[in-house]
């Protein structure tokens, strides 16, 4: 699977263990920043990430601030992203199943690494259900053409 990587500094050193974890499970990894830990602005690389999604270029993105939610709310504004902010096993197999997630975020801060890399396998394997999920999904792009 192709995926897009990115993080402010919160998050940098958790992109980093990421990028190794999913490199070596054989992922086409694309890292789109930030390179070190100088402080920056998350909606920066939110940016980069949706938009590598949404465009069609990756399959899945990840994100990694400290906590994960400031990254979730900017990568949400961009349209046809459902980005989850993630910080427990099942949210991470639900919002796969449920809201065919395509971003995941996760916080530096608040995980530690064992517990990250779980969240992200069960994310990168976790298939969508579709059926009366798929009619919830197409109302939030209703939602998204509407304001
Ligand atoms: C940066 O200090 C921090 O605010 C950011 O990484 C993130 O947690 C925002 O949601």
């Amino acid at each position: 699977m192709k995926i897009a990587i990115g993080a402010d500094h919160g998050g940098y050193s958790l992109k980093e263990i990421v990028k190794k974890h999913l490199t070596e499970q054989g992922h086409e990894v694309l890292d789109l920043g930030t390179h070190d830990t100088q402080s920056c602005h998350y909606p920066v690389f939110a940016e980069k990430v949706a938009h590598a999604v949404a465009s069609g270029e990756c399959e899945r993105g990840i994100l990694c601030c400290g906590t994960g939610i400031g990254m979730s709310i900017a990568a949400n504004k961009v349209r046809g992203i459902r980005a989850a902010a993630v910080s427990d096993c099942f949210s991470a197999e639900f919002t796969r199943r449920h809201n065919d997630a395509n971003v995941l975020c996760m916080g530096e801060r608040t995980l530690g690494p064992g517990l990250a890399l779980l969240i992200t396998d069960i994310f990168v394997r976790t298939q969508f259900e579709g059926g009366r999920h798929q009619t919830r999904l197409d109302l939030i792009s209703e939602m998204e053409k509407k304001f």
